[in-house]
């Protein structure tokens, strides 16, 4: 999950990192009056998951509170690279001396975590690190080592902080790694860190990713969701366990086995070429155990996506066998009733799969077509998605 720069800015604080005082407003009334409250020199920043706000428009310096509130009327609504800016951070102007360049990240590559930086930040390290390799620090980290000030000082002598600040810098970057660590997140980015007149090292912005696997350590991060920006076809599978992402497709997929279930994607987007290029409307993985409950969750969340025309029902029976799948299946539109109202293509294969077969067959359930294979399974779904399309 990546968080917002305002959430970030709440993380840092939490664990000592110096950030600048600030609030964050939905409305100009509400930046008008934050302004006030902060002294009246502030910046306003559009709150968005992308990067290249500044560029944007996204990020302005108001003199004081009533041209806060003038550029909060420009930068709520704005469209950033797709993401609307729906709030914006306040914080006080800082006087910046230099800008420097930070993070922390998972180096997956070469299995180790990385330190990156440089003494050259705000601007766009990506193209940095293109243009001017040299002056982009690469330090691998041993996380059983962890990075004690010595490190932090090796690092940024590395990034060609000046001499003057890298004791502070190295004291800034200690708390980042305590971050990194203790929140489980996968990226911790400040661009910029800055020098300030005064010589205060202060993280002006902040870029953090939690790594979602770890989120049972940390019940907290569960309140940084941000609700109305999540698909809601994702929350609901996400409130019952279930393993979807939702696609642009027609065809609905239900699998167990998260490699079965990628199959499944290619040949229905395969023969959803031969039926005016229906594709899979989603990937779902219900799993190795997939009880009754499991499938009925799954159907409904399925059936529940307007752009499902058809859902195909693939099982290769293992552990839990067909038998018992099959029964999932009719129990589940049972429990479905009315709503499941649209046509389902079911292949079963594997264990105890005559057994599966004849429970389907007895149920001869109107809206089920059952299938041997899974090519014909899936021209089966694609062609019943096209003609309900
Ligand atoms: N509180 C502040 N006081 C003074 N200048 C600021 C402040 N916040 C940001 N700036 C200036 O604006 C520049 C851009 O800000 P910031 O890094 O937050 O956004 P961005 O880099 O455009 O966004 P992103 O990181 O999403 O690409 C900074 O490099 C800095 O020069
Ligand atoms: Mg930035």
């Amino acid at each position: 999950m990546d968080l917002y720069e305002y959430q970030a800015r709440d993380v840092f604080a939490s664990h000592g990192v110096p950030v600048l005082a600030g609030t964050v407003a939905d409305t100009p009334e509400e930046v008008r009056a934050a302004a006030e409250s902060l002294g009246g020199r502030v910046v306003v920043k559009a709150q968005v998951k992308t990067g290249g706000r500044g560029k944007a428009g996204g990020v302005k310096l108001a003199q004081d509170p009533v041209q806060a509130r003038e550029r909060a009327e420009a930068i709520l609504g704005l469209d950033i690279k797709g993401h609307v800016t729906r709030r914006v951070l306040v914080t006080e102007a800082s006087d910046i001396a230099e800008e420097y360049y930070f993070s922390f990240l998972l180096d997956r590559a070469n299995r180790t975590f990385l330190a990156m930086a440089s003494a050259e930040g705000g601007v766009e390290i990506e193209q940095l690190a293109v243009e001017r390799p040299e002056a982009l620090a690469r330090v691998p980290v041993d996380p059983l080592v962890g990075v004690d000030e010595a490190a932090a000082v090796e690092i940024v002598t590395r990034a060609g902080f000046p001499e003057a600040i890298r004791q502070r810098a190295a004291e800034v970057v200690v708390r980042l790694w305590e971050t990194f660590v203790a929140e489980d997140a996968t990226l911790v980015e400040v661009n910029p860190l800055v020098r300030d007149p005064q010589d205060r090292i202060v993280a002006l912005d902040g870029k953090v990713t939690l790594d979602d696997n770890a989120g049972f350590r940390h019940p907290g991060h569960a309140q940084l969701v941000d609700v109305q920006a999540e698909d809601p076809l994702e929350a609901k599978a996400k409130a019952k366990d279930l393993n979807y992402v939702k696609l642009d497709g027609q065809v609905g997929i239900i699998g167990n086995g998260a490699g079965l279930v990628m199959s499944t994607l290619d040949v229905v987007a395969y023969a959803g070429q031969r039926h005016g290029g229906v594709r899979p409307a989603n990937f779902l993985d219900i799993g190795g155990g997939a009880s009754a409950e499991v499938m009925a969750a799954g159907l409904d969340v399925i059936l529940g996506d307007p752009a499902v025309k058809s859902v195909f029902v693939n099982v290769f029976g293992g552990i839990t066998a067909c038998d018992a799948v099959a029964t999932g299946i009719v129990e589940a539109l049972r429990i479905l009733g009315d709503e499941a109202a649209k046509p389902l293509v079911v292949r079963l294969d594997g264990n105890n799969v005559e057994q599966g077969r004849a429970i389907l067959a007895e149920a001869n359930h109107p809206l089920v077509t059952l299938v041997d294979t899974m090519d014909n399974a899936a021209d089966k779904a694609a062609e019943l998605a096209a003609a309900g399309a």
